[in-house]
C-alpha cells in the first residue's frame, strides 16, 4: 500500500496571491504572519497585507526568522502568537519561514519544546496554515516536514506528521523574482535533489514518478535561464511549479542519502541547505547509481542528455554527469571554496555520519548505505 498526500488547496499561477484572499479568509480571524526581516520590506509583503486588509482579516507580524530556523526562534514565535491572540498562521518567505510556521503551529496546539517532537510523528492538529513561498526550492508549502535546529545539540531535527501540511499553498513564480542569483540556484538545486532522491528512493511510487520527472526536466530547462536573468518570468514560473512538484515527491516518496548527509553540514558549518545538498549531489548519486541504473537512465533520457539508444548504465552515468554540470553552471562552491576548515571537518566527521544515519533518510536510498560509505563520501568532498 502507498499513500499520496498533498496540501488541501494549491492556488497557483499568475496573480495567485491577490486572488487567494477568499480562501485564506476561511482559515480564521487573525493571522500570525511568520516571516523574516527582508521579506517585510518587499512589495510582495505589501501585496499580502493589502489582500488581508481588503478581506478584513486581522494580522500580527513576526519577523524573527533571520536564517535557518532554530528552537529559540520558534519559541519567540509561539509567544507572539499567544500574546496577539491569533487563530491561524501565514508563512511567507523562503523555506525557513514556512518551516517555522509549522513548528510554531505544532507548539501552539501540542505544547512543550520543539525538541520533544524529534523522532515522533506529530499528530495533534495544528492551527490552519497558509504557505506562500518566495523562493522556488524547499517545497515546504507541500510537505509534512519541518527542519529546525536544536541550538544546544547542533542538530538539524527533521520533524514530521501529516498535520504539518499547510491547508493552502499559494505558488506564483512572480513572488520569487526578488530572489537573488545565489538563492535562486541553491533553492532550485534543493528542489532538484528532492526530485532525484524521491524518484530513486526505495519509497518511490507510481503517483510521484511523473511529478519527479517533470520537476527534473523543468529545473534543467529553467534554472540556467533564471540564474542568468532573474526577470525571466517563464523560467521563474517553471521553477516555482517544479519546486512544488518536488515537494509533493518528497512528501510521499522521501529524500535519501543527500539530505541525510547534508543536514549535519548545515548544522555544524552553517551552509545553506540547498548549497550543502548541491555540494553532495553528484558524489552521492554516483554512489547510489548502481542501485538503480534504470531509474537514473530514465532521468538522463528525460532531460535529453542521454540518447534513446544508450544502454541504462551509460544513460545513468550521463545523468550523474549532468547533475555535476548544473551545479557548476550555478557556481556551487566546494567545501574548501566555501571556507570550511578541513581539520575541523575531519574532527566532526564521525558525529556527522552518526547524525546522518540517525535521521533515517539514508536508509531510503535504493542500495544499502553504511556509516563507512557515508564517511568515504564526506572525505571525497575534499
Ligand atoms: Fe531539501
Amino acid at each position: 500500500m502507498s499513500e499520496f498526500i498533498t496540501p488541501k488547496k494549491i492556488i497557483y499561477g499568475e496573480n495567485s496571491l491577490a486572488l487567494s484572499g477568499k480562501y485564506i479568509a476561511e482559515l480564521g480571524k487573525k493571522a500570525l504572519i511568520v516571516t523574516g526581516k527582508i521579506v517585510v520590506t518587499l512589495d510582495i509583503f505589501k501585496q499580502l497585507t493589502d489582500m488581508l486588509d481588503s478581506e478584513g482579516i486581522k494580522y500580527a507580524v513576526f519577523t524573527g526568522i533571520t536564517g535557518e530556523p532554530t528552537d529559540t526562534m520558534i519559541n519567540e514565535g509561539v509567544e507572539v502568537y499567544k500574546k496577539e491572540d491569533c487563530d491561524f498562521l501565514i508563512g511567507i518567505g523562503g523555506g525557513s519561514p514556512l518551516d517555522s510556521m509549522k513548528a510554531i503551529g505544532a507548539l501552539v496546539t501540542g505544547g512543550g519544546k520543539i525538541s520533544d517532537y524529534m523522532g515522533k510523528v506529530i499528530e495533534t492538529p495544528l492551527p490552519p496554515m497558509a504557505a506562500i513561498p518566495t523562493t522556488a526550492g524547499t517545497g515546504s508549502e507541500a510537505t509534512q516536514f519541518t527542519v529546525i535546529t536544536d541550538s544546544e545539540k547542533d542538530i538539524k531535527m527533521l520533524l514530521k506528521g501529516t498535520v504539518l501540511i499547510p491547508d493552502i499553498a499559494v505558488v506564483d513564480g512572480e513572488l520569487t523574482k526578488s530572489s537573488p542569483k545565489g538563492i535562486t540556484a541553491s533553492t532550485a538545486l534543493d528542489a532538484l535533489t528532492h526530485a532525484v532522491e524521491a524518484y530513486t528512493s526505495k519509497k518511490a511510487q507510481p503517483l510521484t514518478d511523473p511529478y519527479c520527472i517533470s520537476a527534473v526536466q523543468k529545473i534543467f530547462k529553467y534554472l540556467p535561464r533564471a540564474y542568468k536573468n532573474g526577470d525571466d518570468i517563464e523560467a521563474r514560473n517553471g521553477l516555482a511549479i517544479a519546486a512544488l512538484q518536488a515537494g509533493i515527491c518528497i512528501n510521499n516518496s522521501s529524500v535519501t542519502i543527500v539530505h541525510g548527509m547534508s543536514r549535519p553540514i548545515g548544522a555544524l558549518f552553517h551552509v545553506a541547505h540547498g548549497t550543502s545538498n548541491a555540494m553532495l549531489l553528484e558524489k552521492c548519486m554516483a554512489f547510489a547509481v548502481d542501485g538503480a541504473y534504470d531509474k537514473f537512465a530514465e532521468l538522463g533520457r528525460a532531460i535529453g542528455t542521454a540518447k534513446a539508444s544508450d544502454d541504462d548504465k551509460t544513460a545513468a552515468e550521463k545523468f550523474i554527469a549532468a547533475l555535476g554540470d548544473i551545479c557548476r553552471i550555478c557556481e556551487i562552491p566546494t567545501l574548501e571554496e566555501y571556507g570550511i576548515d578541513k581539520d575541523k571537518f575531519f574532527e566532526v566527521m564521525d558525529k556527522m555520519a552518526t547524525d546522518a544515519l540517525a535521521s533515517g533518510s539514508p536508509s531510503n536510498t535504493i542500495k544499502e548505505v553504511t556509516k563507512e560509505d557515508i564517511l568515504d563520501l564526506y572525505k571525497s568532498l575534499w
